[in-house]
């Protein structure tokens, strides 16, 4: 079952794709998930042709799509290649036609259940998720357990000071973790310490397949030096869940939230493989070492996915 416990992440800054390379690692994909990548030029610049005129607003244009296509293809393609690397059966089984990721109403990837045979994954109730932000795009994946993860970049925020932006989310806060917050030092420190708590809360809510963030002041984290991190909810100890935080490169960090089946919300629960389990097979899950990061490249990630597509007919 360990097996099933994944962590991967890539480093979107160290990819510069030529065009032609950008086509040819999206021609890995299925044809179905193209459109989801190259969409960002349209969204973007409808937006900011709004807002400005002229030569500044192709610029833009440019730079959003660039970078979002970017973030978005790498996101398939972790997804993918993860499950490629997984099953890791005859290649000939293979085809983007007898596999495709699906979305829920609220765009949450998962592994339909036929293929979820199909492929021969023998976990109880595989899932995975995907965040990005600033450098990094990640993925998590659990085999029994529901798995959020989010990633954030500890940007400093633009016209105006630390305080002023981390108080429109002060409501999200317990007491004791705003005084942690606020009390952190410099407002470097201030900023960092929001931005954690804050990663680790998007994760809990992520991994419940939910964007619903009323109440996350009742969820109150607690932790030794950012390590052995617990939860509880309205003072109660969540003890079905587990959290962790990673440091990623000079300024971000990846939270994971590890936690029950029957707390995902309805749309989600109804894609799940098993919801249901006793309180020992769930213990299994729960108690599986976590793993550390292993950074891939988009070169390792292309290639996973060609054998994986090796010999088969595309179009
Ligand atoms: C990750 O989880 C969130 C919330 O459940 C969901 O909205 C998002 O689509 C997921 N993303 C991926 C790529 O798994
Ligand atoms: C906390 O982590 C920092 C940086 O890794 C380390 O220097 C410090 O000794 C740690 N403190 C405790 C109480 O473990
Ligand atoms: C970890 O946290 C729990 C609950 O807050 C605490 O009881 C335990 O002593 C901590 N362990 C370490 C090694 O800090």
């Amino acid at each position: 079952m360990e097996e099933g416990v994944r962590r991967w992440v890539v480093d979107i800054s160290k990819w510069d794709p030529q065009p032609y390379e950008f086509s040819f690692a999206l021609s890995l994909l299925p044809s179905q998930e193209h459109s989801s990548v190259t969409r960002y030029y349209t969204f973007y610049s409808l937006n900011l042709v709004i807002q400005i005129n002229g030569f500044l607003t192709f610029t833009f244009a440019r730079f959003f799509k660039m970078e979002d296509r970017k973030r978005a293809l790498i996101s398939r393609m972790l997804q993918y290649a993860l499950l490629y690397d997984l099953v890791k059966i005859n290649k000939p089984f293979f085809s983007q036609h007898n596999f495709i990721i699906q979305r829920t109403s609220q765009a949450k990837p998962f592994l339909d259940l036929l293929d979820y045979d199909k492929l021969g994954l023998t976990f109880p109730n595989f899932n995975f998720n995907v965040s990005h932000h600033g450098d990094y795009v990640a993925i998590a994946s659990e085999p029994l357990c529901l798995v959020g993860i989010d990633i954030v970049s500890f940007d400093m925020p633009q016209g105006e000071t630390v305080a002023e932006f981390i108080q429109f989310f002060s409501s999200y806060f317990s007491t004791l973790e705003w005084e942690n917050i606020v009390n952190a030092g410099t407002s470097n420190d201030v900023l960092i310490q929001f931005y954690r708590y804050w990663s680790l809360k998007e994760a809990y809510v992520k991994a419940m397949g939910s964007g619903l963030i009323e109440g996350l002041n009742k969820v109150e984290f607690s932790h030794t030096n950012w390590t052995n991190i617990s939860a509880t909810m309205d003072g109660k100890v969540m003890a079905l869940w587990r959290f962790w935080l990673i440091e990623l490169g000079e300024r971000h960090c990846a939270a994971i939230a590890r936690g029950p089946p029957t707390s995902a919300d309805i749309s989600y629960k109804s894609t799940l493989k098993k919801v249901d389990f006793t309180e020992d097979e769930y213990n299994i899950g729960l108690h599986l070492p976590n793993v550390d990061f292993v950074e891939q490249s988009v070169e390792q990630l292309v290639l996973i996915l060609q054998k994986a597509f090796d010999s088969e007919p595309r179009g």
